[in-house]
């Protein structure tokens, strides 16, 4: 059975919806690890309540990525713990070439927007203001560019009249949370190849 391990920086709810996935059934791997690079992530809270090893790594001295020796490690805990495939669920560290070159093809991302369009932070608030009617998610693999690998799910939300920031970010993650454990699982049972 394939081992993912898990980073994230925030609230979890797309672990969460991995862990429900495992436990009802419907997504055949195991989570080796979680990883936090935020000690009180209440993701790392959500990995302990599943009975997880949940490890905060600190991340050094950038704000928007870890230097090498940082990724050094997180590699090494990675691996540790068996681990094949990296799912980043709201890491908020851009991706560089420690952990590509360890684990090529093998470490996929989900946003909330249909990507190319919006990459970068608050892609839901960037397709309200820029005025969309429809924006969604997007599961892909991540290479050395940001949020720019090859795709492997997309799912479509409606931007409605009356959405704020929040009620379109919230409508978005209900979708992440459903294509998140189907894209994990297509990879899981060879119907995506590494790499896309
Ligand atoms: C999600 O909106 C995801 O698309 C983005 O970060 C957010 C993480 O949410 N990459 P959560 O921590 O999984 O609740």
């Amino acid at each position: 059975m394939l081992t993912i391990g898990v980073l994230a920086s925030g609230q979890g709810t797309n672990l969460q919806a991995l862990i429900e996935a495992i436990k009802e059934g419907s997504l055949p791997v195991r989570i080796g690890v979680v990883i936090s690079d935020n000690a009180g992530a209440y993701a790392l809270e959500r990995a302990r309540k599943a009975g997880l090893p949940a490890h905060y790594i600190a991340p050094g001295p950038r704000l928007t990525y870890l230097v090498p020796e940082v990724e050094k490690k997180y590699v090494a805990c990675l691996q540790q713990h068996g681990v094949e495939l990296i799912c980043l669920a709201g890491f908020m560290r851009v991706i560089k070439k420690t952990f590509l070159s360890a684990f090529p093809n093998r470490i996929i991302n989900i946003h909330p927007s249909l990507l190319p369009a919006f990459p970068g932070l608050e892609a839901w608030r960037q397709a309200l203001e820029y005025g969309v009617k429809f924006t969604g998610c997007t599961v892909h693999f991540v290479n050395e560019k940001v949020d720019a690998g090859r795709i492997i799910l997309q799912a479509v939300v409606p931007v409605l009249p009356d959405d704020t920031p929040e009620t379109l970010h919230r409508r978005i993650q209900e979708k992440e949370h459903l294509i998140y454990p189907l894209a994990v699982k297509l990879i899981a049972t060879g119907r995506v190849s590494p790499g896309g």
